[in-house]
């Protein structure tokens, strides 16, 4: 049972558990009337809440009230219909639902041990889908598969585990070859790549992984070419530098530009290079047979990663990761104190994904997964995609309408990033006059919007 304050046992908790349900549907419902970005200063909330924890417990009326009364006005309201900030952050009933029971269940599925079914809904879930957007085999991880996917935190985690998992395959391949050397003398020659168009997640990955980080020149239409990694790589070897790792990315964030897997690919293979795919916002619509050519060359990388929490209806935070050798995570993670131990680890039978991240403890999050794919089906997804790149297209038109009558002269307009899940956002630039500044500055090769205009 759990420890229970003052005010609530399960009796309270049933009642107060309903209230709150009404309070989020209400929340929903009224969202359109709340203003999308606070009017509040920095520093607002202090003033509003004592200085330190009530010594004596609070009813939950009370809680619930300084919701309204001090959280509410600082929330900048991501799923409001005036919202075109940053990218659009997925949220669904069947996925709130999911984690209230991921809450109530409470476990922490490090191994399988830790937890069974949070170990092996996972790994079913993140087969399913694969199978959605049509990945090789090769990812899945089936019954006996050696790839496998994994739900990570966000997209940076997925960059930052795979370059560490890569970095030291490489490390272990040069010292055999070269035992005289050291990790730290390999360590210094090390260098990964990435578009100039790629996330700065990339680049923060290689901080954290202790290893430079080249930006690859993008063409004219934002995408690394093939011939563009290749002119780097010769003149990194030529230098004595060990490339080891390539990000590309499917969708870039200023743009929503996709690098050429096709030439990418059979480079890296080519040159011991371990490709990762970032594909963080762009990837959902991918379960749509007429995006899925956008994939094509992912057979040739390591390792493939998306935000369902982006754009599929999972809720924050859920970012599918797939490898195509669970053993290049493993070999590269695993410790085994005594404590985590159980009887089935060496069975061949089970996954422990403590190996496959940073931290050790992790919630029940394929839940989420597992109440959305069912109660939206694989049909309705593609139709959720569907509907909002339709939005997108028409919000171009209205756009370029827009531009033809001189709207872009608006101050709000042109600032306002058109990126690449704002291109959804750019779609409802009107609403975006109504309800102030909701917007982040973007640049492509120096300038600030998709016609070329700096500001
Ligand atoms: C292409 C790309 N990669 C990575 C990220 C970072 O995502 P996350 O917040 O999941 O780390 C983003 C975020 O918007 C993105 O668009």
């Amino acid at each position: 049972m759990l420890p229970t304050p003052v005010s609530m046992d399960t009796t309270e908790f049933r009642k107060r558990g309903k209230e709150m349900v009404d309070y989020i549907a209400d929340y929903f419902e009224q969202l359109d009337k709340r203003q999308v970005y606070p009017d509040v200063e920095p520093g607002y909330l202090r003033p509003l809440i004592p200085d330190s924890a009530p010594q004596e417990p609070e009813s939950f009326e009370d809680v619930l009230k300084d919701v309204e009364r001090i959280i509410m006005p600082g929330v900048t309201h991501w799923h409001s219909p005036y919202f075109f900030a940053y990218f659009p952050t997925a949220s669904s009933f069947p996925a709130l639902l999911a984690d209230i029971l991921s809450g109530g269940i409470g476990c922490i599925g490090f191994s399988w041990a830790a937890s069974p079914a949070c170990t092996e809904l996972e790994t079913v879930m993140l087969d399913w889908l694969g199978k959605m957007i049509n990945l090789p085999e090769e990812f899945l991880a089936g019954k006996d598969g050696e790839g496998g996917g994994v739900i990570q935190g966000s997209a940076s985690e997925a960059t930052l585990v795979t370059l560490l998992a890569a970095r030291t395959k490489t490390i272990r391949c040069v010292q055999s070859e070269n035992p005289e050397l050291t990790e730290a003398d390999i360590m210094s020659k090390l260098v990964a790549y990435a578009s100039d168009q790629a996330h700065s997640s990339v680049e923060r990955a290689g901080l954290i992984g202790g290893v430079k980080i080249k930006n690859i020149p993008s063409d004219d239409k934002f995408t690394v070419r093939g011939s563009a990694l290749k002119k780097v790589l010769h003149e990194d070897r030529a230098a004595g530098l060990i490339p080891f790792f390539f990000c590309a990315t499917l969708g870039t964030t200023p743009c929503c530009s996709f690098d050429r897997l096709l030439e990418l690919g059979p480079i890296c293979n080519k040159e011991n290079i371990w490709m990762h795919i970032d594909a963080a916002y762009a990837g959902s619509a991918f379960i749509c047979p007429e995006f899925r050519h956008l994939l094509n060359g992912v057979e040739f990388a390591d390792s493939f990663n998306f935000n369902p929490h982006k754009w599929l209806l999972v809720n924050f935070d859920c970012s599918a990761m797939w490898v195509k050798k669970r053993s290049d995570l493993t070999n590269a993670f695993k410790l085994d104190p005594l404590y985590l131990q159980h009887c089935h680890q060496e069975s061949g039978l089970v996954t422990d994904y403590r190996h496959w991240q940073i931290p050790l403890g992790r919630r029940f999050r394929s839940l989420k997964m597992w109440f959305v794919f069912r109660m939206y089906g694989v049909k309705g997804l593609q139709e959720y995609i569907r509907k909002v790149t339709f939005f997108y297209f028409m919000g171009k038109f209205v756009l370029e309408m827009g531009r033809e009558e001189g709207l872009n002269k608006n101050p709000h307009l042109c600032a306002f990033c058109i990126c690449t899940p704002a291109c959804i956002n750019k779609a409802c630039c009107t609403a975006q006059f109504m309800q102030g500044p909701a917007f982040h500055p973007m640049s492509y090769h120096g300038s600030y919007d998709h016609w070329g205009h700096s500001h």
